[in-house]
């Protein structure tokens, strides 16, 4: 029995690897932001409480900075999370909105969950501003924020199990369930958000470099951000073995018999272990500021995410070939004009970004305090 709903008879309009590419890329992205996100909340709303506790000016000023800026860290978010959820939607379609249907209830609620985080962030970042205690805001905002990335890892991980779905809609036909049983989605979420408070570390470190803020803040954030990347990265590939020895076996032998994702995840394993040194060499060296370490982790922690990203492309793509799903078998009917302008509309507005991301770098600022 086919265990997938029926294919769409309209074939693909590009080729799958041109899907796969642009899903990959923006996925990263995607992911960047989150662990910048992620971390950042989660720094910022330990430091405002420790802060305040101790009267530490370097703390509360650290913490308002990073406060300051989750806004726009939650609007990357959301707005990188959009491609990589269209290209997923055309390659997998079959497997994602099954398993959207079945957890219904909470997929639609992350709308919602999205709406309430992205408030209370504008408050926190408010009351920073004017000097009021928000770190208990910032402890609502992550848990509204953790439990995202929990339904995001259930829905990530029920996609792979169809022979799990019928049973399970049966049981819960209005969608209010989620993955539980799986072996895989708790190793998988702490992977995810463990590896959040190492790339929020590269974050801490670049907004270290600003010379707008207070010097001791600075230095805090560049020491902390350093031993953050390095502590957190060495737990990540901690995690990495949780979540490969959670794969159902028949998965881990496919992915052990493929040279491509071998290499994906030697590759990946070595750029963790660049970040673990960068980390510390940044630490120990927080006393001066250097844009080259400070690019060199931002560089790293990227390519690092990627290879992640492509690793566990290879998770899904052997987990659904168990069950006859092979996403490389689809119908394929180019039309290659809407390619190329849907190529230049892409390249154009990726370019707008790194423009108005460079503009914002360069800006002149104002001097920040928060204590
Ligand atoms: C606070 C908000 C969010 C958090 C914390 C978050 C976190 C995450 C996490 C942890 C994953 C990985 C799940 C896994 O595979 O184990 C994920 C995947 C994903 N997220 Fe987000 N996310 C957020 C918002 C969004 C939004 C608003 C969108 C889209 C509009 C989005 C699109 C995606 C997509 C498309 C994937 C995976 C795609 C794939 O596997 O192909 N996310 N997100």
């Amino acid at each position: 029995m086919d265990l997938f709903p029926a294919v769409d008879p309209i074939p693909l309009p590009a080729p799958v690897w041109l899907f796969k590419v642009l899903h990959s890329a923006t996925l990263a992205l995607h992911f960047t932001a989150v662990h910048l996100l992620v971390g950042g909340l989660a720094m910022a709303a330990f430091w405002a409480l420790v802060g305040r506790m101790r009267g530490d000016e370097a703390r509360l000023n650290a913490s308002g900075a990073l406060a300051y800026r989750l806004p726009v860290a939650m609007a990357y978010v959301i707005n990188l999370g959009v491609p990589p959820l269209l290209f997923a939607q055309v390659l997998y379609g079959r497997a994602l909105y099954t398993s959207s249907v079945i957890i219904g209830l909470y997929w639609i609620s992350v709308v919602f969950l999205v709406i309430a985080a992205y408030f209370v962030l504008y408050m926190m970042a408010k009351r920073a501003e004017n000097g009021v205690a928000y770190g208990w805001l910032g402890l609502i905002a992550l848990a509204i924020v953790l439990k995202v990335a929990v339904i995001y890892t259930n829905n990530m991980t029920l996609m792979l199990r169809p022979d799990a779905w019928i049973e399970m809609y049966r049981n819960n036909p209005v969608g209010g369930q989620l993955n539980g049983d799986d072996p895989t989605v708790l190793p998988r979420w702490l992977f995810m958000m463990i590896g959040s408070l190492g790339v929020a570390g590269v974050g801490l470190i670049l907004l270290g470099m600003k010379t707008r803020l207070p010097a001791s803040a600075t230095l805090l954030l560049r020491r902390r951000g350093g031993l953050a990347l390095a502590a957190f990265t060495l737990l990540q590939v901690a995690l990495a073995w949780r979540v490969l020895a959670a794969q159902p076996e028949s998965v881990r032998t496919a992915l052990a018999g493929h040279a491509f994702y071998r290499l994906v995840a030697l590759l990946w394993l070595a750029t963790a272990v660049l970040l673990v040194a960068l980390g510390l060499f940044a630490a120990v060296r927080a006393a001066k500021r250097s844009w080259l370490s400070a690019t060199l982790c931002g560089a790293a922690a990227f390519v690092n995410i990627l290879l992640m990203v492509l690793f566990r492309d290879g998770i899904r793509d052997m987990a659904l070939l168990q069950f006859g799903y092979d996403v490389w078998a689809r119908e394929i009917n180019t039309n290659w004009a809407i390619v190329m302008l849907f190529l230049a509309l892409f390249v154009g507005a990726a370019g707008l970004v790194a423009w108005m991301a460079a503009v914002t770098a360069r800006a002149k600022g104002v001097d920040e305090t928060y204590a």
